[in-house]
């Protein structure tokens, strides 16, 4: 059995961008590997946060992976801030990545670009999660096209670590598809979806009411021309939201070009809203009952209890092998 580990950060509310990404992803892979998904709260601070939307955000964020259908019977759900051999292993491994790395990543040039002061956790965020998937010694990484980089660097330092400290971390290796990697925004297709976006007209959030689903899909952009056509180079916002209809109602491109060939963007995008309701209204169904029920917190010891058993038997083993006294 393959190991697949990933996170989402509770700084907001997800949107269909994290569920194609990642969240679908997670449940269809927790079928036949052995799956540890997370709630990265000690990523989420590296910007700053209000206590009690934080707390509120970790137990949505947790409610929405059940109600999404991961089963905590196949799957270890927990929060990251629950296992202090993240941040134990998160320094370990800040030691041994250079500042060059770092100032390479993408996204700490996104997130720190115009800002006065930056945060030094914004600037080491990718070493932390190294260490979140080095821990777990886990084969495959579930994420969307922007955590490429992050990966990328978690593999240059399992090497680094290998090489000076003898054979230890497994090599991870992303697990993407095309068409789900990057979900654009719905008033700009240059730019990605994202839940810190100030405008909530740009994303369509797992918890949107279903009338707003539909009007954010009648106002999002579209291309000049009618034709629902595949043409990310010259029609990319009808690409994108060719792609979103394309992961909700399975079905391929080519078989949506023939369906809609004629007749204009508008049946198109009454469709994609309805598409979209139809797997999202009984997510949100289960999401009310779980928050009302209380389970979460259940949930999340029992899934800290089974992750903790590996981290603390890695962490461990990292250590000695760095030269630590262990009692
Ligand atoms: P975060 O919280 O920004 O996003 C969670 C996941 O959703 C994906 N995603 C998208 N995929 C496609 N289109 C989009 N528009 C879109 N927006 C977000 C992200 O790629 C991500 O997979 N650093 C991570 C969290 C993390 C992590 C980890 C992930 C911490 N430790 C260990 C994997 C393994 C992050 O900020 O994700």
């Amino acid at each position: 059995m393959k190991r697949v580990l990933s996170g989402i950060q509770p700084s907001g509310q997800l949107t269909i961008g994290n569920y194609i990404g990642a969240l679908s992803k997670f449940v269809k892979l927790q079928h036949d590997n052995r799956c540890f998904f997370m709630i990265v709260d000690l990523h989420a601070i590296t910007q700053p946060q209000e206590p009690e939307a934080l707390r509120e955000q970790s137990e949505s964020v947790s409610a929405l992976y059940l109600a999404a259908g991961i089963d905590p019977s196949k799957a270890s759900i927990f929060l990251q801030s629950h296992i202090p051999a993240h941040a134990e292993l998160g320094w370990l491994l800040t030691t041994l990545t250079y500042m060059g790395e770092l100032e390479r990543m993408t996204q700490f040039k996104d997130k720190s670009s115009g800002k006065e002061s930056i945060g030094v956790g914004l600037f080491t965020y990718p070493s932390l999660m190294a260490a979140d998937i080095l821990l777990y010694q886990a084969d495959l990484i579930p994420v969307g096209d922007d955590q490429k980089q992050h990966i990328e660097l978690t593999r240059d330092l399992a090497h680094r670590f290998n090489s000076r400290f003898g054979e230890f971390f497994t090599m991870p290796e992303l697990y993407m598809d095309e068409l789900g990697g990057r979900v654009m925004s719905l008033d700009d297709a240059s730019k990605k979806m994202s839940k810190s976006n100030p405008n909530p007209a740009s994303f369509i959030a797992m918890l949107d009411e279903p009338d707003v689903i539909r009007k954010k899909l009648s106002r999002a952009v579209t291309d000049s021309g009618r034709e629902v056509k595949y043409d990310p180079q010259n029609k990319p916002e009808i690409a994108n939201l060719m792609g979103i209809y394309s992961h909700f109602a399975e079905m391929s491109i080519a078989e949506i070009e023939a369906r809609y060939e004629g007749q204009g963007y508008g049946p198109f995008k009454k469709d994609l809203a309805e598409q979209l309701v139809a797997v999202l209204e009984p997510i949100q169904q289960r999401y009310r009952e779980i928050r009302k029920s209380g389970e979460v917190a259940g949930v999340l010891k029992k899934g800290a209890e089974e992750a903790a058993v590996i981290a603390n038997e890695t962490v461990l083993e990292a250590k000695k092998r760095m030269g630590f006294l262990i009692n």
